[in-house]
């Protein structure tokens, strides 16, 4: 089984990949029979969809960009959960996370292949309470829309996902809190994913 994160920020290697690291090293640490693949857009071109509808009868885009060669990784029957990591960008995701999300509206037109697929959310902000529940809410939402089966960061916080404060005084791999609760998505999109696998 593949867990699939996606890296939202518009900087690369910067603190919002760093939390994606943190999640996914804690899956394969706990879970070693999972493998992970992580996707960072800073790295790409994934523009905002343009509604060329050419996905409504096939799994194609009509944009020449990086999506494109998403298009397998996240259709693989293998995938069992997917992990987004945002920054947050005005108390809501990045433009980037948009733009990735609804490109994948191609995966719902041709058979809801990410349905019963667990998702998750991890938001980073530079406040402490800068809008991270509201960012990985709304992610939520899309991937309600996509039939997938949504979770948080599990016991013992049990709370919206992972959520962490870049703006820790010594940096955000001192927020151990935050990193905790990115651990610990990771761990239950993991559980959730072998057991609905089962
Ligand atoms: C356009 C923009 C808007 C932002 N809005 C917020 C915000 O509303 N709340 C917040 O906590 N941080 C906000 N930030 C700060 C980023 O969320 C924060 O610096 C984050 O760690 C950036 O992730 P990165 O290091 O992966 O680029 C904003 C940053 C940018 C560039």
């Amino acid at each position: 089984m593949k867990i699939v994160g996606v890296c939202c920020s518009a900087q690369k290697k910067k603190t919002t990949r760093y939390a994606l690291d943190a999640c996914m090293k804690a899956i394969r640490e706990d879970y070693p029979q999972i493998y992970t693949v992580t996707i960072d857009l800073a790295e790409k071109e994934v523009n905002a969809c343009k509604a060329l509808n050419h996905c409504a009868k096939s799994l194609t885009c009509g944009q020449k960009d990086d999506f494109n060669e998403l298009i397998p990784i996240l259709s693989d029957p293998d995938l069992g959960g997917l992990i987004v990591a945002t920054p947050v960008y005005m108390g809501a995701m990045s433009g980037q996370c948009k733009a990735f999300l609804d490109r994948c509206v191609m995966f719902r037109r041709n058979g809801f292949l990410f349905r019963n697929k667990v998702g998750g959310v991890i938001a980073v902000g530079g406040f402490r309470n800068g809008g991270q529940e509201v960012a990985i809410q709304s992610v939520h939402a899309v991937m309600l829309v996509q039939d997938m089966i949504v979770v948080g960061d599990g016991k013992p916080g049990a709370h919206f996902g992972g959520t962490m404060w870049s703006g820790h005084p010594e940096g955000i791999e001192h927020d151990e809190k935050g990193l905790e609760t990115v651990r610990n998505l990771g761990r239950r999109v993991a559980e959730v994913a072998l057991k609905i696998s089962q």
